[in-house]
């Protein structure tokens, strides 16, 4: 056997605001979870490891929602996740808390060294504040307009629409995600890593060390954070809840969560080397380690970047071998979303398919986002299950069973002398066993699992061409061959199975009552069964899906579409008492041309325009500043309600008024005509 090789694989600590989905489970558990045990199966040294992320302004807020504190929501979601990772069979070794006092001095310690190496930058500058919540507004507690794509609905760390990543003052018009009180800026202290001094080793390590075995899509990202220029970043915040900075004048002050977080893998290995009376050290010191990260494609910067140079300034840790992120997995063509409950929740997949999780297992895997973004639904879900559980893997597993019973009462026969085709069959075993073997090597686990079934599928091809039913009266002798070499694909399917589909597998290794095998036996290719081998009575390993059964699941997800829109609906305000028709006849509505705009001095939202009414300029004063520039107004047709009373706005004559439609979110949409009139026209 091949040396022992450590290897210390994480995947990303979810954060708990929320449950985990399929999109988690598809990016990064599963795929995470099959390499770890696929390394074990393999007898390598591999620790698998991670935890709950509890800190960070998205759980705040959440508490702020639910009325709660911060630690009754970690608690509560930590918990929820913990079962939904061991339910569907994610074999972590450890699964820690980034909230626990290990957890704490580790990051606090990491930070205090790089401080006394003079690692960080110190700085005062000015910060978003918030004076209705009197408290500094980081990252997600503003809200606002993303400066390179538009998005008003962008957060002060990231634009969600077009994936940049942003700083709170770069945002236009940002208001508090507390209060939606309008910031004002402080001056505050913070530390900053200055990554830019890291850029040079970096870009070799990465761009030219990896270039052949990191994923196109992570070098992508890499390359073109380096080509746009590494600055300095904050690793503390003004927030009342994290892992405070442990030095002094930094009252107040926490680390940035994603200061911390990443820290929580050395953690989380501490905890675990504790209870099992191990050295963590060696997985994170030792050069010969391998460390994997598996991660989402949002989390790329922070594991190839942020964190190596963290590691780095710190010295003494290995940085990542390598960090294989997976895209996006949509859901029935939409982005999975918490927020508007577009999603398939874990704990609710196991009450609606008890005792399912390889059929999600499995599909997740088939269809997993690897090398872009990939869509779920519920029509691939059940044909996958029926067409390719039931009706290959399943099938064959229960027809070796069904006729090793029939013909042997169980027991593996002894062959006669093997024929050709059952010698080929026989070494197709072992070279799937490698062909398996590459690919998750190579970290592509979708056509490891296609390799999987192949194997299973040339099965039943063998049992359909061989036809031991029409042979066993005329020629037992073949039968005898036949069964056997059958028999032997189940065994490796069980160990082989093991990685993918855990549940499924220990069903089949019970049945076939297996002995230990390895991985590599399965490769040598060696006899994984002797004859005279007994086996259980086999039992069905995977049922057909019915389509009322998805027809249920599509249902759930059209309600929570259909709740979406009705929420948003019920923004509408309701209609004001009728009037009569002549009422409405004394408004004098009629279209006008914009000829000049300008905001009026010192205030926020007033516009001063100069309308052609087809009779002479008037002025307006219009409280629309705040959504539009001057610029876009200057030649609009607009509906002017002409014979409103004049008033005085700002010491200005402000004669009748422009309409205006106010959307959902109360912003305001200019109203015109459909194509260009004589300025003039009267609207009825
Ligand atoms: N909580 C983060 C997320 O869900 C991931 C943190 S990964 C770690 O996107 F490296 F910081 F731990
Ligand atoms: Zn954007």
């Amino acid at each position: 056997m091949s040396k022992k090789q450590r290897y210390t694989i994480t995947a990303a600590l979810p954060y708990t605001n929320g449950p985990v989905h399929i999109g988690h489970l598809a990016g990064v558990y599963i795929p995470a979870d099959i390499y770890a045990r696929y390394r074990k199966a393999k007898g390598d040294d591999a620790v698998f490891i991670c935890g709950s992320d509890e800190h960070g302004v998205p759980i705040t807020i959440r508490a702020k929602k639910e009325g709660k504190s911060p630690q009754e929501i970690v608690d509560k979601y930590h918990a929820l996740i913990k079962k939904s990772f061991e339910d569907f069979g994610i074999a972590f070794d450890n699964y820690s808390r980034t909230s626990l006092p290990l957890h704490h001095k580790t990051a606090s310690d990491f930070f205090r060294t790089l401080y006394e190496k003079g690692e960080f930058i110190e700085k005062e500058s000015e910060q978003l504040y918030d004076p209705e919540a009197h408290q500094f507004l980081a990252d997600r507690f503003v809200k606002g307009t993303c400066p390179k794509c538009g998005y008003e609905e962008a957060y002060g760390d990231q634009c969600e629409r077009c994936g940049t990543s942003l700083s709170p003052l770069e945002l236009i018009n940002p208001v508090s995600a507390l209060t939606g009180a309008k910031p004002v800026l402080r001056k505050t202290k913070h530390w900053y890593l200055p990554l830019d001094k890291h850029a040079g080793w970096l870009r070799k390590w990465i761009l030219e060390g990896h270039r052949h075995d990191w994923k196109p899509n992570v070098l992508g990202q890499v390359k073109s954070w380096l080509d746009d220029g590494l600055r300095p970043r904050a690793v503390t915040r003004d927030l009342d809840w994290g892992v405070p900075v442990p030095v002094e004048g930094a009252e107040g002050k926490v680390l940035y969560v994603w200061f911390d977080a990443p820290i929580g893998y050395i953690s989380s290995t501490k905890e675990w080397a504790e209870k099992t009376g191990k050295d963590w050290e060696p997985y994170w010191k030792d050069p010969n380690t391998k460390l994997i990260h598996f991660i989402g494609k949002d989390n790329i910067v922070f594991h190839t970047i942020i964190f190596p140079a963290m590691l780095h300034a710190h010295g003494g840790y290995i940085l990542p071998d390598n960090v294989p992120a997976n895209e996006f997995l949509n859901l029935e063509g939409d982005k999975i979303s918490t927020s508007r409950n577009w999603a398939v929740w874990l704990h609710e997949y196991l009450e609606d398919f008890p005792g399912q999780q390889d059929v999600l297992r499995y599909v997740l895997t088939a269809n997993a986002p690897e090398t872009k973004d990939n869509d779920f639904t519920w029509k691939d879900f059940q044909a996958r299950n029926n067409n390719e559980l039931v009706g290959n893997l399943g099938n064959f597993i229960n027809r070796v069973g069904v006729l090793t019973h029939k013909y042997y009462d169980g027991l593996v026969p002894e062959p006669a002398s093997l024929s050709d085709s059952d010698r080929e069959m026989l070494k197709k075993i072992s070279e799937s066993a490698k062909q398996i073997a590459d690919l998750i090597e190579k970290f592509r686990f979708r056509d490891a699992l296609a390799e999987y079934m192949n194997l299973s599928r040339a099965g039943n091809k063998y049992l359909a061409d061989n036809e031991p039913w029409k042979k066993i009266k005329t020629d037992p002798e073949t039968v005898r061959n036949i069964m056997y070499t059958a028999n032997q694909i189940v065994a490796a399917l069980g160990v082989l199975g093991q990685v993918f589909l855990p549940f499924t597998a220990e069903k089949i290794l019970q049945m076939w009552h297996l002995p230990t095998l390895s991985w590599e036996d399965v490769e040598k290719g060696g006899e994984l069964l002797p004859p005279g081998h007994q086996i259980d009575k086999p039992q069905l390993l995977f049922t057909k899906i019915e389509d009322d059964v998805i027809q249920r699941q599509i249902d759930k997800l059209m309600k929570a579409r259909k709740s979406n829109e009705t929420a948003s609906a019920g923004n509408t305000k309701p209609i004001k008492p009728g009037i009569s028709f002549q009422d409405f006849q004394k408004n004098d509505i009629r279209v006008a041309t914009v000829k000049e705009a300008e905001r009026v001095p010192k205030t926020d939202k007033l516009m001063k325009l100069s309308l052609d009414t087809g009779n002479g300029e008037v002025t307006v004063v219009s409280g629309i500043a705040q959504y539009f520039k001057p610029e876009d107004l200057i030649g609009k047709q607009v509906l002017w309600l002409a014979n409103l009373q004049p008033r005085k706005i700002r010491g200005i004559r402000s004669q009748g008024m422009i309409l205006m439609a106010e959307d959902a979110d109360g912003k305001l949409v200019l109203l015109g005509p459909e194509k260009s009139v004589k300025p003039g026209s009267s609207v009825s």
